[in-house]
């Protein structure tokens, strides 16, 4: 059998889609569909498997999987022996301390000698021992944001992203204690073939991320202001400029970053640019 890069991402939860989707958009298609625990990709050497995110650190350690897609703050929170090779721009999210909402909470002295539940006690404790506060950490495995109802717990410490879970909770976020994205995390010793296949991904990954962040643009341009157009447009190398039919008009294509890309129409404008489209671009290889 041919081998294959084995890749655990989370069976369900808030970094499936998106890790499906990444694999998607790097052209990796499922043939069989996707049953629970794993497939193969027919156009691709890999296989995957589907597991819940917090076991991934582990599974990529036992070289069970030689890489996986999890949040950096399973990483930090499992100590185990795995590389984060790329991070990934999704998933991104806090793990944050929060209280009932109708609780009277002004700094963090309020956790003095309270009951914290969570799923990270490592970092939740870094965090506590940081700001000199003694209070109980009660671990538990799920379903964490419970906890203050049922009486548990005076406090969680859980990832927060679009804060719906604490919203129906009747929780309120009042300390953030880190930040994360996905990650994607491979077993420090792969052999010689895993090794090949997983700098093709990643050779891919870069292309899809690069594109999902600049845009192709067109635009005419009239001559006498082409100097300052094409400033404002640096593009991959320079920028394309042909002739239009009418004299004295030429059309200009170019890419744009999307952090600056209001700015840069703005400009264009003030500079004459008319007739601009802007169309996605689906990989960038630089
Ligand atoms: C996290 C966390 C909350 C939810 C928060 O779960 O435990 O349940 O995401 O997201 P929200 O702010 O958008 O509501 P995770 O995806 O890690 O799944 P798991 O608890 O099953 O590991
Ligand atoms: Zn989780």
């Amino acid at each position: 059998m041919p081998t294959r890069l084995r890749i655990a991402i989370q069976k369900s939860g808030r970094l499936y889609d998106d890790s499906l989707k990444l694999l998607k958009d790097c052209g990796i298609d499922f043939k069989n569909g996707i049953n629970k625990l794993k497939t193969e990709a027919d156009n691709f050497p890999m296989e995957v498997f589907f597991l819940r995110d917090d076991d991934i650190p582990q599974y990529v350690e036992d070289a069970v999987a030689d890489i996986g897609i999890v949040g950096e703050n399973v990483i930090y929170e499992k100590n185990k022996k795995v590389i984060v090779s790329e991070k990934l721009g999704f998933g991104k999210c806090r793990l944050s301390i929060a209280v009932g909402r109708s609780e009277q909470y002004t700094d963090c002295q309020y956790l003095e000698g309270r009951k914290i539940a969570t799923t990270y006690p490592l970092l939740v404790g870094k965090f506590l021992q940081e700001k000199k506060i003694r209070a109980e950490i009660h671990e538990i495995s799920g379903s964490v944001e419970i906890a203050p109802g049922i009486g548990l717990a005076d406090a969680i410490a859980d990832l927060v992203s679009s804060g719906s879970t604490l919203f129906m909770n009747g929780l309120k976020e009042v300390e953030t204690i880190f930040h994360s994205e996905a990650v994607l995390i491979r077993h420090p010793l792969l052999g010689n073939e895993q090794q090949q296949i997983l700098e093709k991904l990643l050779f891919r990954i870069r292309a899809v991320r690069k594109a999902r962040h600049t845009k192709y643009i067109l635009l005419n341009a009239p001559n006498e202001n082409l100097r300052e157009i094409i400033s404002l447009l640096p593009g991959m190398k320079s920028p394309t400029v042909l002739p239009l039919a009418e004299p004295g008009w030429s059309s200009v294509h170019s890419v744009v970053n999307e952090d600056d890309f209001w700015e840069i129409i703005e400009k264009l404008k003030l500079a004459g640019a008319q007739g601009i489209l802007v169309v996605p671009i689906e990989k960038m290889i630089l």
